[in-house]
């Protein structure tokens, strides 16, 4: 069983491997001049990488060593264009299981100030797997006309910021 450092570290690792992932995914659909795709991952890639940077900060602050883990390859070729925003699904349900297990691991270990902590990303894991269910959603109706899921995210994604991005626990060397 890993302590809960350990586990936090290897999380730094998981949330890398995410951001590397949908850039991976962003350039696919930059390549096929699908600039809202494109945009939308890249901003994705970027947030999972503040979501290391975050966990990385909370080591420091804990005074529990960092060990800055290595990323496996991502995946960067997709039958069509659904299938990179079903990858994303799936990755944003397994980080979702990932968080929940470090809670208990926090909680086992009697630690509940890294449990506190890890509140803000079980909220942020509810609303990254709903976004993104959505976006599966209107991906797989756009099969045959991708303008459609164009148009969407055009819309969707200009104005309101995201109101969990106000109470989201600093980042170490600041958030990008
Ligand atoms: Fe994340
Ligand atoms: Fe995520």
């Amino acid at each position: 069983m890993p302590t809960f450092a350990q586990a936090l570290n290897s999380q730094v690792g998981y949330e890398f491997a995410a951001s590397q992932q949908y850039i991976a995914i962003a350039t696919y659909y930059d390549a096929q001049t699908l600039p809202q795709l494109a945009a939308h991952f890249y901003r994705q890639a970027v947030e999972e990488r503040n979501h290391a940077m975050m966990m990385v900060q909370y080591l420091l602050d804990a005074d529990l060593q960092v060990a800055i883990p290595g990323v496996s390859a991502p995946r960067t070729e997709f039958a069509d264009i659904v299938e990179p925003v079903q990858l994303a699904l799936d990755q944003e349900k397994r980080v979702t299981a990932q968080i929940a297990e470090l809670v208990r691991g926090a909680r086992d270990e009697g630690d509940f100030v890294g449990e506190q902590f890890l509140h803000w990303f079980l909220q942020e894991q509810r609303e990254e797997v709903s976004s993104m269910s959505a976006l599966l959603q209107v991906a797989e109706r756009s099969r045959d006309n991708v303008m459609l899921i164009e148009d969407y995210l055009a819309r969707e994604s200009s104005g309101a910021a995201n109101p969990l991005e106000a109470g989201a626990p600093p980042a170490a060397g600041g958030v990008l």
